[in-house]
């Protein structure tokens, strides 16, 4: 979640009256207070027998607090929740973290309601979207990491692993070795929603930053760099399904999630991103068709069974030359 310092308040000129404006931003500013004083925990660094270590500690009435999110989630459909128990929250906190970074980093001894690691090197992805110093590599890099991830299997989940709080400013990137690696394992998604849906939802929200916040000519080539390097085409569409606006009390947490940027910006980038997600739709569903016209059926009809004549090839070899590559469009016009 990120915090109030990053958090710029957009101003509308599209004719809502002055007493609307101040309404809308005295609610924007007391949604965003509100969910800032849901701090759940105090993350501070150290050095520990001459190692950085980051220490994440629960705050007094963390449970209390994760209680009342948590019924906020529930009330308005949002399939995340915080870890509410302080040792439920440290044991996935450092599970997660142990299963995607134990290869380098390490999980360390610590105090009953903290959790200490390895202070994994790089600055986040929030930091480079803001200092716009954000690049390809690094969307790529992101990209693969989330589809790594979701590949490795959850005992809690019964399936494949989900973030849950897939937000930029939880994602860090080493540039020495052009690795992505992801942190901040307090939300978790809710078990009962099926796997591609919760890996649908970590990439929305991590786009949610890049819609939200990346300049007009950059938006749109730095998410599809983001979506080509995930790749997973059925939860790339499943995402298609998550890209509304959402209405009633959860546009608080959609707030939070757009750094409050301004509703229509979110609303024209994710329709338009929504629209190549469709038509990528539309182009692999060609390409599949004119790859299964072109399979050499091993059901051919009775004239002759097996591998097709060669005359077939050429006309194969001609449909592949015309056939639009499935590749997500990574030129695009870009829009405001
Ligand atoms: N292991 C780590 N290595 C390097 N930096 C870290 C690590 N863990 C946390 N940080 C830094 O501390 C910030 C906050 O940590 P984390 O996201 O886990 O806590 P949080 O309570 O969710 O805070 P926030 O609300 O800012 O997301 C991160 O955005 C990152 O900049
Ligand atoms: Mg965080």
């Amino acid at each position: 979640m990120k915090s109030n310092r990053e958090r710029k308040m957009p101003t509308r000129d599209n004719g809502t009256s002055l007493a609307e404006r101040l309404i809308t931003q005295a609610l924007a500013d007391a949604a965003a207070t509100f969910v800032d004083s849901i701090k759940l925990s105090s993350v501070s660094e150290r050095v520990r027998r001459g190692r950085r270590v980051v220490l994440k500690r629960r705050n007094a009435y963390s449970e209390q607090l994760a209680d009342l999110g948590n019924l906020y989630f529930r009330i308005s459909n949002i399939p995340i929740r915080f870890w509410s128990k302080v040792e439920d929250w440290r044991r996935w906190e450092a599970d997660c973290f142990q299963m995607l970074n134990g290869d380098r980093f390490r999980v360390l001894a610590s105090g009953a309601k903290t959790v200490c690691v390895d202070k994994l090197p790089g600055k986040t992805l929030w930091e480079h979207l803001t200092r716009g110093t954000l690049t390809r590599q690094m969307l790529e890099a992101t990209g693969r990491e989330l589809r790594r991830a979701h590949q490795l299997w959850s005992d809690e989940f019964g399936g494949g692993w989900s973030h849950g709080d897939a937000t930029m400013s939880n994602v860090l990137y080493d540039e020495k070795t052009g690795r992505a690696r992801m942190i901040d394992f307090e939300i978790i998604h809710d078990k009962s929603v099926p796997a591609t849906s919760r890996h649908a939802d970590d990439l929305l929200v991590f786009l949610l930053d890049v819609v939200a916040i990346a300049p007009s000519r950059q938006w749109l080539p730095f998410a599809l760099c983001f979506l080509n390097a995930y790749g997973d085409t059925e939860v790339i569409a499943e995402l298609e399904n998550q890209l509304a606006v959402p209405s009633g009390l959860a546009w608080i947490w959609w707030g939070v999630r757009t750094s409050f940027a301004k509703p229509a910006k979110v609303k024209r980038r994710l329709a338009k991103l929504q629209d190549i997600i469709v038509n990528l739709g539309h182009y692999r569903a060609v390409a599949a068709r004119a790859r299964k016209s072109r399979r050499p059926s091993i059901t051919c009809q009775e004239m002759s069974p097996g591998m097709p004549r060669p005359i077939s090839r050429a006309r194969a070899t001609r449909a592949r030359a015309k056939a639009p590559s499935p590749e997500m469009p990574s030129r695009l016009p870009t829009t405001r």
